[in-house]
């Protein structure tokens, strides 16, 4: 995904919309740039790179007006480079896309035979020269930005200049987020709320379809009919500290920190720290439920995984969980009377979106998780339920994946007890367990010389194995996802049980095994994998607790072993989470990659 800001200032806009793209950065950083209109002329400054790249390319020779634009890129089409970089622009036109302009193959053949130039391999400068095309055919700006939106096929938001129209700003939106912020005497465009934090909480999402056309003083919105629609300012109050990283050298590393804060506040949204009684938000039926689907992607898929065991243990409520790319394609005759559960840090996935419309399309209820309120995904939900991480900069998901947990422990026992399977007193006892999670985070926390002792096992690897039963499972796929996207290690997370069919051929002294074994019904056949692992040569590392060290003692297995608090059923894959992400946090560092931006990934996805 790609980040877009505009301003429509009464002073120079240039570094404020750098300082916006600054803010935008998480959702990608192949290149950068900025354009602005001042006096009937368009300047653009960008650059193949960070951020850092674009700051220095505008100190050498800055660039002025009080009208501007500024995106940051995700490379879809076109390697990321100079010439690839936003805003594309022609003598009359500048624009900035997120989204994928579908259709942009068969658009920039019809342009190029009326003699259009091209020069990047983007397909958004299909955008740019559409909209020139139709003001050389002699339409006003507005009718000409209006005619080109009919035209483009696929995903976009969208920020224009049109050099005729000083003060003004074109705004669309069609299946990536775009918001509009009021200040004293200037209004903004945004991808998220983040980026205008420090400029305005005066803000108004455009609904889908919609397009708008913005003035220093007001913006007059669209819907996709073209009628004149109102759309409400809503007060997002959004702490602009959220982008910054407080002292901690990455975003991830504060957020892995912020961790006790976000859960606690998580808990405590659904569950009355006095009576330990629940206190959801909305009231979900469950006893009309038949069946519930998850669907997610990446590390959101994997607190779906985790969830599956709770609600058919507790809740006895059969669910099946998809990753949303495979979902959406195959066809699943999903039960009248179901229920389908969206998770999503960003709430703008748009592979979990999608799924997520033709879940709404097949009669299911729609539940959705997400830390992002007012994001598509928020806003289409049947019940929302937010997670209260607050903005979650790194690539990596951290903070946003543990409360994402919390909150699908809490809907399980929000179901066991409408459903008459959950006395009151187990309610209470599984209340108190994650009502104390903070504190159990805040401990596993303070123990992070451990990790950083098993990143130097992990540092030199080629290869990484991490194994789990039960609700360790999912831990031990997300444990290899954060270290894969963060250090580059090839890594995979195994049913331990099945290594014996087959992966086991792989266990060598050159892969570190890491092992996820807390004191649960699982844990016993857990160290017996473990052997299996040893017995073969293998170099294993296991997580456990003061059971599972007597255990490894009394039977002498050889192993390094980093010692966990007691857990419970829900809260094991919530604490045994924290040290995988400090074990990829600390091998990443020893490695050198990039924590917040590794190469070639986004926070978001929002491209299929
Ligand atoms: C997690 O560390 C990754 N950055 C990625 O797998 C992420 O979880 C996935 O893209 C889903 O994002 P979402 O939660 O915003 O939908």
């Amino acid at each position: 995904m790609c980040g877009i800001v505009g301003i429509l200032g009464n002073k120079p806009v240039a570094q404020r919309l750098i300082d916006g793209l600054k803010r935008l950065e998480y959702r990608g950083y192949d290149s950068a740039g900025i354009a602005t209109l001042e006096s009937g002329l368009l300047h653009v400054c960008r650059a193949q790179g960070k951020l850092v790249a674009l700051q220095s390319a505008f100190d050498s020779s800055p660039i002025i007006g009080n009208l501007g634009i500024g995106h940051t890129r995700w490379a879809t089409h076109g390697v990321p480079s100079e010439v690839n970089a936003h805003p594309h622009v022609s003598s009359k036109v500048a624009v900035v896309h997120n989204g994928i302009i579908e259709n942009y193959a068969h658009l920039k053949e019809a342009l190029i035979k009326k003699g259009h130039a091209f020069v990047s391999q983007t397909d958004t400068e299909v955008v740019t020269h559409t909209i020139t095309d139709y003001l050389n055919q002699g339409l006003s700006p507005f009718d000409a930005f209006k005619a080109s939106l009919k035209d483009f096929h696929g995903a976009y938001a969208l920020a224009i200049l049109i050099k005729d129209t000083p003060d003004t700003l074109f705004v669309a939106r069609r299946g990536s987020p775009l918001v509009v912020g009021f200040g004293d005497g200037e209004t903004y465009i945004g991808s998220d709320a983040l980026v205008l934090a420090p400029w305005t909480k005066q803000l108004c999402y455009l609904e889908e379809g919609d397009y708008a056309i913005l003035t220093p003083e007001k913006a007059m919105f669209y819907n996709e009919y073209g009628q004149s629609v109102d759309r409400p300012i809503k007060t997002i109050s959004i702490n602009a500290d959220a982008v910054t990283k407080g002292g901690y050298d990455h975003f991830m590393l504060k957020e892995i920190f912020e961790q006790p804060t976000a859960v606690k506040e998580t808990v405590e949204s659904l569950i009355d720290p006095v009576s330990e009684r629940l206190k959801l938000p909305v009231d979900v039926d469950w006893n009309a439920i038949t069946k519930i689907t998850m669907v997610a992607c990446g590390t959101s898929y994997f607190s779906t995984a985790v969830a599956k065991y709770w609600f058919e243990m507790i809740a006895k409520l059969p669910v099946e969980v998809d990753i949303a790319s495979e979902f959406r394609y195959r066809e699943s005759p999903l039960p009248k009377g179901g229920a389908a559960l969206f998770i999503s840090q960003s709430g703008e996935t748009i592979d979990t979106l999608e799924a997520m419309k033709q879940a709404k399309e097949m009669d299911q209820t729609t539940i959705v998780v997400v830390n992002v309120p007012e994001s598509s995904m928020d806003r289409l939900a049947d019940y929302s339920f937010h997670t209260k991480a607050g903005p979650e900069i790194g690539v990596a998901s951290t903070k946003a994946f543990t409360c994402q947990l919390a909150v699908l422990a809490t809907l399980c026992l929000d179901a066991a007890i409408k459903r008459g399977v959950l006395s009151d007193v187990e309610a209470k006892e599984y209340a108190q367990q994650l009502l104390n999670l903070p504190n159990e985070i805040y401990g596993i926390l303070q123990k992070e010389s451990d990790y950083q002792q098993v990143a130097e096992t992990l540092k030199p690897a080629r290869d990484a194995l991490y194994l789990g039963r039960g609700t360790s499972f999912p831990i031990a796929m997300e444990g290899a996802l954060k270290l894969k996207e963060i250090s580059y290690i090839h890594a995979e997370g195994y049913a331990a049980g099945e290594m014996k069919h087959g992966p086991i051929a792989l266990i060598d002294q050159l892969m570190p095994v890491i092992v996820l074994a807390p004191f649960d019904k699982w844990m016993v056949k857990t160290l017996s994998n473990l052997q299996e692992v040893i017995a073969r040569g293998g170099i294993a590392i296991c997580f456990t607790d003061r059971i599972g060290r007597e255990h490894i003692q009394k039977d002498q297995i050889p192993t390094q072993i980093v010692e966990m608090p007691m857990t419970h059923l829900m809260t094991a894959p919530i604490l045994y989470a924290v040290p995988m992400q400090l074990l990829s946090y600390y091998t990443a560092l020893l490695r050198g990659t990039d924590v917040d931006q590794p190469r070639n990934l986004a926070k978001s996805v929002t491209v299929e």
